[in-house]
């Protein structure tokens, strides 16, 4: 495959979705999957992918909090994946219509029957759906926290290619109080959604069908993780953005199926880091380096005063797998978009970074309800493939997770696994406590654990409320939540997005306590 020049494009600034009119009196949105073409690079011919309204990355969804709204997520791709699927995982098997969808609000406080349940898939124009949840429109409350939602489809077995295909796009939304911090707003404030592609010479998309060695008797089969050859940010490969000398906001989502980025600037200068994947951090984090794996998000202010004329590059030094995998390519995978203040100030910047953001108010382990101690563990499947369990248990087995409505829990998250895996909760935001290391090897043997180090705090922008946390190999990761406000069926999962698919994905239950009722 020829390398792409950098930094030819620039950045695409995403469509904001508009409703179509009003249900039930709130916003009512439809919005179609297609299949479309789209210049993905200067140099490369249209690829072919699946968008949302016919755009990849999907349009924005820009709301308030307490506004909800209705959205009817209208299935009109092909009968024909783009991309190779492997009927022997679960949920995918032959019988299975290939092109399946449902999409999930990563993020959102909603509904089970509004969530993207796995299973609650269905065909084109409707016509088979999956076992659970049929619901066509679905409801989004927006009575959570102001922040950086995105939504990507979610159907069982084939996650990662539908959303490498092209189906992931933002959704913000914003709280009241947000006016009065004056952050950077209008056209100094965009998400940045960061995904990782490879593409054949001919343009189309590459994914791999098989892992290499392959494996004998299954074509096409699932891969253990996937890196793109290529940075795109917003839909373009390597893109450049033209600033003025002033301060910015950006709302970074870590779009890819498997790559970690672990991000600085070339100038130098910090980030600062307002935001986590659910909300403001209690006060703006100053840090030159920030680390996103799939699905995490931060709400972050560069501040490009006093910097006419320099080009300055957003760059990447997180191996994959993360963190033991191969280093980056210093030329390719090690750059993700170009930063160039060019552009004269238009007014003068009268945004600011404030020094109070929000207060969190911590949830207390002396309340934790049920402490749980969780497994995330290699194994290997029938066809002698390695893939990742949590606690030892498949999407099929009984749940065995199922807090009461209300119910604050303490998660302990046992990486005995030689990599970082993002865990993710659908419903709750959660603060990290910390992390440990332990023995691995005695944990084996015996399931004992002994701790081999102290504790160590969340980093200083992992503080605030997330959904999305990264459990790392030899550690112990604590984290609370509490199990509120909906009852009804959830899943929990690696968002590495090869490895949801291949079982490291389990449904929960939040039970409603029968002294509600
Ligand atoms: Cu972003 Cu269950 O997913
Ligand atoms: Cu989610
Ligand atoms: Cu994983």
């Amino acid at each position: 495959m020829m390398k792409l020049t950098k930094y030819v494009d620039p950045l695409p600034r995403l469509d904001t979705l508009e409703p179509i009119g009003e249900l039930d009196g709130v916003p009512y949105y439809e919005v179609h999957m297609r299949q479309v073409k789209q210049k993905l690079h200067r140099d490369l011919p249209p690829t072919t992918v699946w968008g949302f309204e016919g755009k990849f990355p999907g349009p924005v969804f820009d709301v308030d909090r307490y506004e909800p709204i209705k959205v009817k997520w209208i299935n009109d791709l092909p009968d024909k994946h783009l991309l190779p699927v492997d009927t022997t995982i679960h949920g995918a098997g032959p019988n299975e219509p290939r092109v399946r969808t449902v999409i999930h609000l990563h993020g959102g406080v909603v509904e089970p029957e509004s969530d993207g349940y796995p299973e609650a898939w269905y065909t084109n124009g409707y016509k088979e759906v999956g076992p659970f949840f049929e619901r066509e429109i679905y409801d989004y409350p927006n009575i959570q926290r102001g922040a950086t939602l995105w939504y990507h489809s979610h159907a069982m077995g084939i996650t990662r290619l539908n959303v490498y295909a092209g189906l992931a796009g933002p959704y913000i939304i914003r709280s009241p109080r947000e006016a009065f911090l004056n952050l950077p707003i209008g056209c100094y404030e965009m998400p940045l959604l960061i995904q990782d592609r490879s593409f054949n010479d001919d343009g189309s998309l590459y994914y791999p069908s098989e892992p290499d060695p392959p494996i004998p008797g299954v074509d096409p089969s699932v891969v253990s993780d996937f890196f793109g050859e290529n940075i795109l940010v917003n839909g373009k490969v390597w893109p450049y953005l033209e600033v003025e000398p002033r301060k910015y906001r950006f709302r970074i989502i870590n779009g890819s199926n498997s790559r970690f980025y672990r991000m600085r600037l070339s100038s130098n200068q910090p980030f600062y880091q307002i935001g986590t994947d659910d909300g403001f951090l209690n006060s703006p984090v100053m840090t030159e380096e920030i680390l996103l794996a799939p699905a995490e998000r931060a709400d972050v202010i560069l501040d490009f005063s006093g910097q006419m004329g320099e080009e300055i590059v957003l760059t990447n030094d997180a191996p994959s797998s993360f963190p033991n995998g191969e280093p980056v390519d210093q030329d390719t995978t090690g750059q993700i978009m170009q930063f160039r203040v060019t552009v004269p100030l238009k007014c003068p910047d009268r945004s600011r970074i404030p020094y109070r953001l929000t207060k969190i108010i911590p949830l207390r382990e002396s309340e934790a309800d049920t402490i749980r101690y969780l497994t995330l563990v290699r194994n290997e499947d029938q066809y002698g493939r390695a893939f990742l369990l949590l606690d030892d248990e498949r999407w099929m087995e009984p749940i065995s997770i199922a807090p009461k409505l209300g119910d604050i829990e303490v998660w302990n998250l046992i990486n005995v696994a030689n990599s970082t895996h993002p865990i993710h909760l659908h419903l709750v935001s959660l603060l990290i406590l910390d992390r440990q290391p332990f023995d691995v090897d005695h944990f084996k043997e015996t399931g004992e654990i002994v701790m081999t180090g102290p504790a160590v705090l969340p980093d200083l922008n992992e503080r605030g409320w997330k959904d999305t946390v990264r459990a790392n190999p030899g550690e112990i990761t604590r984290f609370i939540t509490r199990f509120v406000p909906f009852s009804g069926l959830y899943v929990w999962h690696c968002h590495i997005l090869e490895h949801e698919d291949h079982e490291m994905m389990r449904p929960y239950e939040v039970l409603i306590n029968d002294t509600m009722e």
